[in-house]
């Protein structure tokens, strides 16, 4: 596996596999390795013949009050446990290396950045656009893999894709779980053994909508509350959101009659975890 910090060198490496007619994938990550993010790996080897992996705490992509200072950060762990992933390139630059001065250029997707984690965390997505535009511009991928456990973030970047007329095809990965059903994220290491315990509600109470569902509840509004009981009744967390929303587009659902998104974020002491799934609906006969 080859490593660079260096943009021009990345380049330079790039262009002589795509010379040879190699077909590039792209996972961008923030590092911190897990399952979650090998799956990523995994499925770029599959259908691509090149893959680079990208590791960069970005910035801006973080509030003033969030946890830029204190996210995870280990590359040499990072390297040990992606040694047999398959990984061609590992592209892990400095924040020097990608915003040499103060940028004043960005990428905003509006309207999809505006609810559910757009809504709490305001820049956001306008951080992580922008970054994944330019990672988009430095690799330039043919495919790029993204987690449908940040399932709007994937969303966003699709979109952004497409009204940019971007040719790079964004693929969704299912979510990695742990065995309670937890989803994996880098940031479940600063959970306490109790906070860590209570977590496992959030995928339960998806699971529980989904039966729901499946047993004729068509109601948004009775299902968010439903969750937000349960959650309410299983752990400390504090709600951030639990909302039903149009699978595709994010907008607001009352009735569900088409593919919807059930997402929820909640807040253990000052680690905030997301989950959601996407559910199906079989039409009544
Ligand atoms: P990060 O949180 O490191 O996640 C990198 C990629 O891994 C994302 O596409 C995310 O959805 C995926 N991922 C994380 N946990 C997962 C899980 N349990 N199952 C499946 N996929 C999972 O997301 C970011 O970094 C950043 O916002 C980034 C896109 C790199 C831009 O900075």
């Amino acid at each position: 596996m080859k490593r660079t910090s260096l943009i021009p060198e990345l380049r330079q490496i790039i262009a002589q596999e795509k010379q040879r007619g190699r077909v590039i994938a792209l996972v961008p990550t923030m590092g911190y390795l897990h399952r979650g993010h090998l799956a990523l790996i995994e499925q770029a080897k599959q259908t691509c013949a090149y893959v680079v992996l990208s590791i960069f705490v970005n910035p801006l992509q973080f509030g003033p009050k969030e946890d830029l200072s204190r996210y995870p950060r280990d590359l040499e762990r990072d390297v040990n446990l992606i040694k047999h992933a398959g990984v061609d390139v590992l592209f892990h630059p400095t924040e020097q290396d990608m915003y040499p001065h103060p940028i004043v250029t960005y990428v905003e997707v509006s309207q999809l950045d505006a609810v559910l984690c757009g809504a709490t965390r305001p820049g956001h997505f306008r951080g992580v656009a922008t970054v994944v535009c330019k990672l988009f511009h430095i690799v330039q991928p043919d495919l790029a893999f993204f987690g449908q456990k940040d399932y709007q973030q994937y969303l966003i970047i699709q979109r952004m894709v497409s009204d940019l007329s971007l040719p790079i095809e964004v693929c969704p990965v299912p979510i990695v779980r742990e065995e309670d059903g937890l989803a994996l994220s880098s940031r479940n290491v600063f959970l306490t053994s109790e906070q860590r315990q209570e977590a496992k509600v959030l995928s339960q109470s998806l699971i529980e909508a989904e039966e729901c569902l499946l047993a004729g509840e068509r109601s948004a509004r009775e299902l968010e509350k439903q969750l937000r009981e349960k959650i309410s009744r299983n752990c400390h967390g504090v709600i951030d959101y639990v909302e039903v929303r149009d699978a595709g587009d994010l907008s607001e659902v009352t009735i569900i009659e088409r593919p919807v998104l059930i997402a929820l974020a909640v807040k253990f002491g000052s680690t905030r975890l997301i989950d959601n799934k996407v559910l199906e609906v079989i039409p009544h006969v």
